[in-house]
């Protein structure tokens, strides 16, 4: 088992990755969920249907039951009124200041899961269980939880750190062949700003990794999560260097909102985030043609992306209102080489237009 410790002033905590795990939870929580708390689990009604089961089986091995909550999964349930109907839920259930929420699920799960445990009777501990690639390598690590405003995403939310995280790889099996790709395209963020291992087997190992070889796959997830687990450990509320895990997420998010999160998956926002910042680097001097060519074809290699409609203009009202703009200014995350990047304020708006304009033109682009 590859254990990868997370260590921030709100929490310290071990982010496990091994195959199979799912299937110890019980095992593996049972010292870490006091004996007396109830463990109530958030998941999504496909989640419950595939792994419900086997979670329930390792609980009541070690004599722990599990009181399951569903909720509907996609980005557009990742809304204020569910945080509510769930906490109606937890208490008509009995739910206590000692319970326990465990999220089960992808992003979206594991943000309200969270959101609700952050805020329900003033804090109750979350752990985290993600179910796909993407949760597995970013959301489900460093404590950020939240839920979307029609005016933005993850407008609404706190910093609650789990009393553990668990990723097993032998889940994504079963992922949709669209969600695995969206999650890659988040795992190649980490080769881009810290380590350009990942970047190199991400473009060299594309057939096994679509193939969703499990060796490699293990091997790509506690990769980026030791990317992940430094970053967050060195800065836990983003003050600073938290902010270069937001590359590709400047243009990324706006996308999804303007396209009222219906048309792309996160991290397919992302993989078109990172061909913007890649286009824009280029245009400022900051990422060689090398690095920014590297960049959009690897995107590519692992898309297709759907095409998006959305205006230039509106894309640039969008980035205005999200959280990384900083007194009218967007920040953009910026690579000047492989592996390494930088924040950047002073990026002009007809070079972001520009970029917007390309990228509904690459001809790489596929529905
Ligand atoms: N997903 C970006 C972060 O956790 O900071």
């Amino acid at each position: 088992m590859t254990r990868i410790a997370v260590q921030t002033p709100s929490r310290s905590y071990d982010v496990l990755v091994e195959r199979g795990l799912l299937r110890s939870a019980g095992t593996v929580l049972r010292d870490i969920i006091p004996a007396e708390s109830r463990v109530f689990v958030v998941t999504s009604p496909r989640i419950r249907r595939v792994w419900g089961k086997s979670l329930q089986k390792s609980f009541i091995r070690v004599g722990r039951k599990l009181e399951i909550l569903e909720m509907p999964d996609g980005e557009r349930s990742k809304e204020l009124a569910q945080l509510e109907k769930l906490a109606s839920r937890l208490m008509k259930r009995g739910a206590e200041r000692q319970s326990v929420i465990v999220a089960l699920g992808g992003g979206v799960v594991g943000d309200v899961g969270g959101f609700l445990a952050s805020i329900f009777m003033r804090g109750v501990p979350v752990v985290q269980i993600p179910t796909t690639l993407l949760a597995q390598v970013d959301s489900a690590i460093g404590g950020k939880t939240g839920v979307n405003l029609a005016s933005g995403k993850n407008l609404l939310g706190t910093f609650h750190q789990p009393l553990a995280v668990l990723a097993d790889p032998d889940v994504l099996a079963t992922l949709p062949e669209r969600e695995y790709r969206s999650g890659l395209f988040e795992a190649m963020k980490y080769g881009v700003i810290r380590n350009p291992a990942i970047f190199e087997m991400m473009e060299s190992k594309r057939e096994a990794l679509l193939g969703r070889d499990r060796a490699l796959l293990e091997k790509l997830i506690a990769d980026c999560v030791r990317v992940k687990a430094e970053v967050v450990s060195a800065d836990e509320r983003e003050g600073g260097e938290r902010r270069i895990l937001n590359f590709g997420h400047t243009v990324g998010h706006a996308l999804e909102t303007e396209t009222s999160y219906r048309k792309l998956l996160h991290g397919e926002a992302v993989g078109w985030g990172m061909v913007a910042a890649a286009l824009i680097g280029y245009a400022l001097d900051k990422t060689d043609s090398l690095t920014a060519q590297r960049i959009i074809s690897t995107v590519f290699a692992y898309g297709p992306l759907p095409r998006f409609k959305a205006q230039g203009g509106q894309v640039l009202k969008r980035l205005l209102a999200d959280k990384k703009t900083v007194g009218g200014v967007p920040h953009f995350v910026l690579a000047t080489s492989m592996g390494k990047v930088e924040v950047v304020k002073d990026v002009p708006q007809r070079v972001v237009l520009q970029a917007i304009e390309e990228m509904k033109n690459l001809a790489w682009a596929r529905v």
